[in-house]
């Protein structure tokens, strides 16, 4: 595991050599030569105010608006910051990395403590993330990771194992359907972790289930308009028959779909079966209803776990390079009782 780097203090090599020794005689000599000795602190008279304490400010990059698992990802990190009344400073980069990239020099230019972000894809960042780097400011990483080759450019990264989703999913769908299934992909953001690693996960499962094939695949972009447009695509076409089952990478993809499907006038979660990611509250409905099958939830509740990397940051700790998020796998005969007490 390796340490957040803090950078060297410019001539800190001169430490080993003779140069120090000189100087630290000279020093003595001076001081043994009518200087005043310096006075110890005083302490603070009684009744005086306290000196304030310095608040924290963090400047952090959301992705966008795409998903009820984004729309609650982003108010956990709000409250939560309000809560410990650390300033944060937040932008919404509307699924553009060039804007995720100036939100970042901004924040450097407004000499932030702590920058956050999560980031849209996952290449093309080491250029901003070294300039960040040369001004001192540790960066931590939510969500979704990066690839750059040195990880010393963040300090950590906290978020949930996008491949393990991808196992679940497919785990789930060879169970359920006895490991024969004709499958319709939509995939994530392109060139993002969660839509690079779901898809290997779930392909994983496939290599070692031969009955199950990906006959469809397609971005819908993690929003639900997408994720209908491209279902309806996908049932229009000369395949279009042979699909049983759909995995979506994410609920609101699902839903968008599910609405195609009914649109096209056929059941979705029987002619259709239907696996997704995330575990929002509409896919929750959607399984009390029957209309899905099962989500393996991605948990975006991590505002907590953000701030106490930003604190422990501000203590000068080390932190871990990967914290994961806890999560589970929920199917239709749960999902009544699970409803009331769902937070997202
Ligand atoms: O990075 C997490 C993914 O991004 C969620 O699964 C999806 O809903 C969101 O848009």
């Amino acid at each position: 595991m390796k340490k957040y780097q803090v950078a060297k203090r410019p001539g800190a090599g001169l430490a080993n050599s003779g140069i120090w020794l000189a100087l630290a005689a000279c020093c003595v000599f001076l001081s043994s030569c009518g200087e005043k000795p310096a006075e110890p602190a005083k302490p603070a008279a009684e009744g005086a105010a306290p000196i304030a304490k310095k608040k924290i400010v963090v400047g952090f990059s959301q992705i966008g608006a795409e998903s009820g698992w984004r729309a609650a990802n982003t108010e956990s990190i709000q409250s939560e910051a309000k809560k410990r009344g650390i300033e944060l400073k937040f932008s919404d980069a509307q699924q553009k990395q060039e804007n995720q990239i100036n939100a970042l020099r901004s924040f450097i230019a407004q000499g932030v403590d702590v920058i956050a972000f999560s980031p849209v894809i996952v290449s093309g960042w080491e250029p901003v993330l070294q300039d960040i780097k040369k001004a001192g400011i540790p960066v931590v990483l939510t969500d979704r990771a990066v690839d750059a080759k040195d990880d010393s450019l963040y300090a950590t990264f906290i978020g949930s194992d996008f491949i393990e989703e991808g196992h679940r999913a497919g785990e789930w769908l060879a169970k359920a359907t006895g490991g024969k299934a004709m499958i319709a992909e939509l995939v994530g953001t392109p060139g993002s972790a969660p839509a690079i690693d779901r898809k290997k996960g779930f392909e994983d499962v496939l290599a070692k289930n031969p009955g199950m094939k990906i006959i469809k695949s397609q971005s819908g972009d993690f929003t639900r308009t997408k994720g209908k447009e491209v279902m309806e695509a996908f049932l229009k076409s000369p395949e279009a028959k042979q699909i049983t089952a759909l995995y979506a990478h994410n609920d609101d993809m699902a839903l968008g779909a599910i609405q195609a499907i009914e649109e096209a006038g056929l059941k979705p979660g029987k002619d259709i079966l239907i696996v997704s990611i995330d575990g929002v509250k509409g896919a929750f409905q959607a399984m009390a209803d029957g209309k899905l099958n099962c989500t393996v939830e991605c948990n975006p509740l991590i505002g907590p776990q953000l701030f106490d990397a930003v604190e422990a940051l501000m203590a000068k700790k080390t932190l871990p390079k990967h914290t994961g998020v806890l999560e589970s796998v929920y199917e239709q005969s749960q999902a009544k009782d699970a409803l009331p007490t769902r937070k997202y």
